[in-house]
């Protein structure tokens, strides 16, 4: 939907030429966020301002839907592409409510539709409209600017944002719940999104795909468990950082890893059956206690069945936690290392047990994919190296 073909920038300046974008060649699918992430400097926001030409390519191309950009007026241009930039740039003379309507009104709007459609986006950012809109930029934090600027691009629903750094002034929790809110909305809306960032977890985030740049060149444009599983280059695993396999984690949901083979007893099971149990599956600690309607409820330890008798409701103990179905790997080691424990069940949005999520699960699933290169790899020596 996007495609950037050999686009090139070079800037002239007294010191010399600054090759800011050099040949970038890439293509963002209908509907998808694709991160630009690097370094400073690196020209991801020449890249970006390419492509509504706030900034004039030397040379290259960009097509939107297949058409070549440069037979298209400016304004025309423009008025398609929704655009976040880096600095938030509300216009300080204006208030809210019209710096997030500018675009619908130069594309002629009803006052009653673009009044609604002001409060409808304060909705989405989560800042209230009575609140605000009658304020000047100027009455509001950075971060709320920033919320506003995100606001002001999404007015008229253009397929295509492009997006500088649109989180970058907002504190973490913040942070997280319009990245949230943001991904619900893109889900609905599918726009074809080009995302600057700095932040590697914002990246793996929001990202379908992500684009590393440095010094103007792209250098690997993969997915995001593509390029943590298997960056290009020394650079590129150095910019991801030593942790990046467990960056992995964000990236997968209980649902992917669940075993539904989980053993579990209920409180009318004596202690017996609860050893039985245990021993026919191989538990070495304990075994789950769910309740008449299938909700985990606690835990009978492997000890308590030798040292006592009687029915398990007796002697639970009490449940370390539980995991969502949604809920991603990261979340579950965390948890599991807040308990010390190496499983926990799963259940789904009713509280129902769905089965259970295991430390040796999680590395496996991980594992396989560095697994499976090592034995592509492998193969492809010659016999005896
Ligand atoms: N108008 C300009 N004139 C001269 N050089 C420029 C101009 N704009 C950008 N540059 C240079 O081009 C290079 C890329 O800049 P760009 O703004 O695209 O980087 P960036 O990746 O967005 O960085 P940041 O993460 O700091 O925003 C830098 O070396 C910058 O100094
Ligand atoms: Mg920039």
């Amino acid at each position: 939907m996007i495609r950037l073909d050999n686009l090139t920038k070079v800037f002239d300046t007294p010191d010399g030429a600054v090759v800011a974008a050099d040949h970038i060649s890439m293509e963002v699918p209908r509907g998808e966020i694709c991160v630009l992430l690097g370094p400073s400097g690196c020209g991801k926001t020449t890249t970006l301002k390419m492509i509504n030409r706030i900034v004039r390519s030397t040379s290259g191309k960009v097509f939107l839907d297949g058409e070549d950009t440069s037979g298209l007026d400016t304004e025309a241009l423009r008025r398609n592409i929704g655009y976040v930039i880096q600095q938030i740039g509300l216009f300080p003379n204006m208030t809210i409510e019209e710096n997030i309507t500018v675009v619908p009104k130069l594309l002629g709007w009803d006052k009653q539709r673009y009044k609604t459609r002001a409060r409808e986006l304060m909705d989405m950012i989560a800042m209230d409209a009575e609140a605000f809109l009658k304020r000047y930029p100027s009455e509001l934090s950075g971060g709320q600017q920033q919320r506003i600027g995100v606001a002001r691009a999404l007015a008229a629903d253009p397929p295509v944002m492009l997006m500088d750094e649109p989180f970058g002034a907002i504190d973490p929790i913040n942070r997280a719940v319009i990245q949230d809110e943001f991904l619900k909305m893109q889900a609905e809306l599918q726009k074809t999104i080009m995302f600057v960032s700095h932040d590697i977890d914002e990246a793996i985030k929001m990202g379908d795909r992500i684009a590393i740049f440095r010094e103007g060149k792209l250098v690997q444009y993969s997915e995001p468990d593509e390029l943590l599983s298997a960056p290009k280059n020394t650079f590129v695993e150095s910019f991801l950082g030593e942790d990046r396999a467990l960056k992995r984690l964000n990236l997968v949901r209980v649902r992917d890893v669940i075993s539904d083979e989980i053993g579990t007893v209920v409180g009318n099971d004596t202690l017996t059956t609860a050893r039985e149990r245990i021993d026919a599956h191989g538990y070495r600690d304990a075994i789950l206690l769910v309740d008449d309607r299938r909700r985990p409820i606690g835990v009978i330890s492997r000890d308590t069945t030798g040292s006592h008798q009687g029915y398990c409701r007796d002697h639970m103990r009490g449940l370390p936690a539980v995991v969502n179905l949604g809920d991603d790997l990261r979340k579950v080691a965390s948890l599991m290392f807040a308990h010390d424990t190496t499983w926990l069940p799963c259940v789904d949005d009713n509280g129902t047990l769905c089965g259970q999520i295991t430390q040796r699960d999680m590395t496996h699933h991980l594992g396989s994919r560095y697994r499976a290169r090592r034995s592509a790899a492998d193969s492809e020596k010659p016999v005896g190296s």
